[in-house]
């Protein structure tokens, strides 16, 4: 498929949920026009990409998310099924708690990244439970959304800050919120009633192995959770805790895949680090929180 082509498509895809949208400038109501735009009552125009996404952010935010990390990470997911135990795990909480009733779901995925969390829960939503699943990805990073919309389409992809969305009110059942920052009261105000928010948080062991082998002093990358657990419960009615704790076998290509993928690395020497990259193959901890609310 040409790249014309994937704007016009992703134009006509998202002409069925143009009601969701609000203007980012104004917070008026919105359209799709000429199979291109995203137009508001007041005229305020946003033209899809020729990959097919759009760009609804008020302020560009730079961030230190590169290209290469996003596709370290959609590496990582897609070819070593990484956070295959995560994805399975979520998309059978969300079959649980909130789309048992309904055939239809409405998925926002905060900080989606490269977007394959969504787009492999939305396929499990449909292929193992028979739903009809609205999956959409919002991120602050342009290089996440577009490599993101290279990859998956039937999707909504948006740069966009999780912190004031581009989106009605009571628009989301379900609010991911994977590995990043979060908006509590944003997210209260884009759940409908009984909408679900999936929050997920590293535990004290995840990449323990890379960080071991990165830093003299692991301790200082340790990760502690209590307080955005007290936080999270403060804000949705609780509904569940699980902790999620398996390893993975990577061999050397994915290991390379891991070090671009995290922020860890950032932090560390390059000695450190390509003392990392030259292992053949290693056990690598995945140690998660998986907080699950409901809308207050
Ligand atoms: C560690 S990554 C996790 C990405 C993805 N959820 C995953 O698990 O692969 C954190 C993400 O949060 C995004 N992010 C940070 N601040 C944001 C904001 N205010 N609005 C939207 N996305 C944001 C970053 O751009 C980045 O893609
Ligand atoms: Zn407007």
């Amino acid at each position: 498929m040409n790249k014309i082509n994937k704007r016009v498509k992703s134009a006509i895809y998202v002409r069925h949920f143009e009601s969701i949208f609000k203007c980012p400038t104004c917070g008026s109501s919105m359209k799709v026009s000429e199979s291109k735009s995203l137009t508001c009552s007041r005229n305020h125009t946003f033209d899809f990409t020729k990959q097919g996404y759009l760009n609804l952010a008020t302020n560009q935010m730079k961030t230190k998310y590169s290209r290469e990390l996003f596709e370290a990470r959609r590496k990582l997911m897609t070819e070593a099924d990484f956070f295959d135990p995560l994805i399975q795990f979520i998309s059978t909480v969300i079959n649980e708690h909130s789309g048992n009733k309904k055939d239809e779901i409405a998925v926002l995925d905060t900080g989606c990244g490269e977007g394959s969390h969504l787009s492999t829960i939305c396929d499990r939503l449909s292929s193992d439970f028979k739903k009809e699943v609205m999956g959409v990805g919002i991120d602050i990073s342009k290089e996440g959304i577009l490599t993101a919309a290279k990859n998956y389409s039937d999707k909504i992809w948006s740069v966009a800050d999780l912190t004031n969305t581009p989106f009605q009110n009571g628009t989301f059942d379900v609010i991911l919120n994977i590995l990043s920052p979060s908006n509590y009261e944003e997210f209260n105000r884009l759940l409908n009633t009984n909408g679900l928010v999936v929050k997920v948080v590293p535990q004290s062991d995840y990449l323990k192995e890379l960080r071991e082998g990165l830093f003299d002093d692991p301790e200082k990358q340790r990760y502690t959770n209590a307080e955005t657990v007290k936080r999270f419960n403060e804000n949705f009615h609780f509904v569940d805790h699980s902790r999620l704790r398996y390893t993975v076998n990577l061999d050397n290509p994915f290991i390379q895949a891991l070090v671009q993928m995290t922020p860890l690395s950032w932090a560390a020497t390059n000695e450190q680090v390509n003392s990392f990259l030259e292992k053949d193959s290693a056990e690598i901890t995945v140690d998660l929180d998986i907080l699950i609310g409901k809308k207050t």
